[in-house]
């Protein structure tokens, strides 16, 4: 049996510019239009969970105002349960300004607005009472760390799998570690939590394995085209190898990676065989402008994994 995936997560609206190049500080670049996208890694999970089958019951904070609203809609429309979702009176809706350029390099600035005032007690509230053992639930930490050590030990508590992106690593994670999530860092951000630990390393290999050494469990280091590397506590390394892709935009490439991984796991998947899917998957949503605008449904991701 399937069970339940809940993320905890930022939800925001995003706004995209187009242009020649990255500005430098300073600098400023003209594109031709901006165009807006739901957005915010909690959100973004969410839906690339719910097109992989997944049910999906998001938890977050959204602010009283036309950006929640718009928000709250379209993750409704892909059937995903908003319940768990705070609207807070004072605050204004999480917004991200990102600009990309040809090659599909990005750079993103987020005024984090409603998802700073999430609480621990939301969060526990959402979660506490409902999970069960068969649940799967995705942290990422775009949140205060209150609200991501509450998601952490709310899973832990109900025996439910937990897994953590630490993206970005703020520091709340090296506490988090003894709970024992699945990590999910990119290179650099695996090397970021490995100095967190004291534990410095050069390459991202030896950076998981001293995270893994604290967690007692699985990481995958996601290397972008590179594909990922999942390490097991068993001592077992695995490079899963990338996928091609014609990448115009990697905004949520890691989101639909953490999404796609999350909902295999809670299907039954052994851990390479839900990081494979992930990796089909994350190489699908480049190939479109906007975070969400190629996560693939399940049937997709069937027939990339069989090219
Ligand atoms: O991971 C991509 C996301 O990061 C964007 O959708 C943006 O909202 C930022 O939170
Ligand atoms: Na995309």
């Amino acid at each position: 049996t399937r069970g339940r995936v809940f993320v905890v997560g930022a939800i925001n609206v995003d706004l995209v510019v187009a242009a020649e190049r990255l500005p430098g500080p300073g600098e400023t670049v003209v594109g031709t239009r901006v165009e807006r996208y739901g957005g915010g890694k909690g959100a973004n999970a969410a839906v690339a969970a719910a097109r992989a089958g997944a049910e999906v019951h998001l938890v977050g904070a959204v602010g009283a105002d036309a950006n929640g609203t718009e928000a709250l809609d379209e993750l409704t429309a892909e059937g995903i349960w908003v319940d768990g979702v705070t609207v807070l009176e004072d605050e204004a809706t999480g917004v991200a300004l990102i600009v990309v350029d040809p090659g599909a390099e990005n750079q993103i600035a987020v005024g984090a607005g409603a998802n700073a005032a999430l609480s621990a007690e939301h969060v526990t509230r959402a979660l506490a009472s409902h999970l069960r053992p068969s649940d799967s639930v995705l942290v990422s930490t775009e949140i205060p760390d209150a609200a991501v050590e509450a998601a952490v030990i709310a899973a832990a508590s109900a025996g439910a799998r937990c897994v953590l992106n630490p993206a970005p690593p703020i520091p709340g994670v090296a506490d988090l570690l003894g709970y024992g999530p699945i990590l999910t860092p990119n290179a650099g951000e695996c090397l970021e939590l490995a100095k967190m630990l004291d534990d410095d390393h050069t390459h991202a290999r030896e950076a998981a394995a001293a995270i893994m050494a604290r967690t007692g469990a699985p990481v995958v280091v996601t290397l972008g085209g590179d594909g990922a590397l999942v390490l097991t506590p068993d001592g077992n390394v695995d490079h899963v190898r990338p996928r091609p892709a014609v990448a115009r935009d990697t905004t949520g490439a890691g989101d639909t990676f953490n999404g796609v991984l999350i909902t295999r796991l809670a299907a039954g998947d052994e851990l390479d065989d839900a990081v494979r899917a992930a990796n089909v998957a994350a190489a699908l949503s480049v190939a479109h402008v906007g975070a969400r605008a190629g996560m693939p449904r399940a049937t997709d991701i069937e027939v990339g994994s069989r090219a």
